[in-house]
């Protein structure tokens, strides 16, 4: 038995920030993000919209997709670098709003590629029989964190929520294989420097700004390639399934030019089947995927027995990829 996606959904809040709007902010202009990053607007929450509120919409969504009630919820599971707090977790915030009442509910933290570490977690807890229903949920406002003074990471991130309802039983995607790796040598090349205990808030870490990010953004890019392709091809090795197989790539949409050189690197994959929204949404954390994903099921253009392929990369450094195969007869 594999576990199976049998709903998705996704939020994205209304505001837009536009190439143009950050020309008036910092020295930057709209040639040079569109032709370094793809990017041209992304969305940012306001200022009474969080990770739990975002993501409940985005919940909604994926148990109206998947006609299941929030009675049948066995266990929530919230992938996020922005919590609304430290503690208690977004999950149990998510839990209270929808009345998950029989839900177990957790926090994960793997960057932007918590939403395929949540699906591992997931698929393990429904392919052991512990839980029948699980959500899985990656939101983040990363405007919070974002030093808008930053012309070299300011350009680059949006908010915004994604949800899955991953079950036993039900048509849908079913979850072939997740694999995932990490490597704690790099984290300092992607990392939030303040608020946690080793640099508590104080007034010496507000005015050295360590409450944002900070990101050596071009090693940074060289591994998201590099490790992207390697998860990729271990996650279809572990299927064995071919290349040629793959109708879709889902990738994390930190870069369009992080995701051209992973399709370089696949060279059946002709461009309209790679799931593109770094346009529209910039990098939007763990939600990145989740989005994608959604977005591309809305299309209804991904036919009975394809597989699509997603892969993620991200601070610690964390990265994955995952097979899935679409079936409406289950
Ligand atoms: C951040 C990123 C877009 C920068 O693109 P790049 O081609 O590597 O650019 P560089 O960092 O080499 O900078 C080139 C120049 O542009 C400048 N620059 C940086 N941001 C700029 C901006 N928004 N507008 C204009 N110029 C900018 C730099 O200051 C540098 O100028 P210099 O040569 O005078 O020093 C790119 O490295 C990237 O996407 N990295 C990965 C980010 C990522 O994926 N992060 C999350 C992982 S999940």
């Amino acid at each position: 038995m594999k576990a199976k996606i049998i709903g998705t959904g996704s939020y994205l809040p209304k505001k837009i920030l536009s190439n143009l709007d950050l020309e008036r902010m910092v020295e930057t202009s709209d040639e040079w993000i569109v032709s370094r990053t793809g990017m041209k607007e992304r969305r940012i929450a306001d200022d009474n919209e969080y990770p739990s509120t975002m993501g409940v919409e985005a919940c909604k969504l994926a148990m109206m997709d998947a006609k299941v009630t929030p009675e049948e919820i066995d266990f929530i599971i919230v992938a996020t670098l922005t919590p609304d707090y430290i503690f208690p977790s977004t999950a149990c915030l998510i839990q209270e709003s929808l009345g998950l009442k029989s839900a177990a509910a957790i926090d994960i933290q793997a960057a932007c590629t918590g939403y395929l570490y949540a699906l591992s977690i997931a698929k393990s807890f429904i392919e052991s029989g512990v839980y029948n229903n699980i959500l899985i949920v990656a939101s983040e406002k990363l405007s919070s964190i974002v030093d808008y003074e930053d012309r070299s990471t300011c350009v680059l991130f949006g908010d915004g929520a994604s949800a899955a309802v991953v079950s036993k039983n039900g048509p849908g995607l079913s979850v072939e294989s997740v694999c995932l790796g990490a490597d704690g040598e790099q984290a300092e090349l992607l990392m939030l420097p303040g608020g946690g205990s080793r640099n508590p808030a104080t007034q010496k870490t507000v005015n050295e700004k360590l409450h944002y990010i900070k990101m050596a953004g071009n090693e940074v890019f060289k591994h998201a390639v590099r490790r992207m392709e390697a998860a990729s091809k271990q996650c279809l090795d572990q299927v064995q399934i071919k290349e040629e197989e793959v109708s879709w790539l889902v990738p994390h949409q930190a870069n369009k030019r992080i995701i051209e050189a992973i399709a370089k690197r696949f060279t059946h994959l002709p461009s309209d089947k790679i799931f593109i929204t770094v346009d529209r949404y910039g990098n939007t954390s763990a939600s990145s995927i989740g989005i994608a994903l959604d977005e591309l099921m809305k299309t209804n253009t991904v036919k009975e027995g394809e597989n699509l392929l997603l892969t993620a990369f991200g601070s610690g450094f964390t990265w994955g990829a995952s097979l899935l195969k679409f079936t409406r007869n289950a």
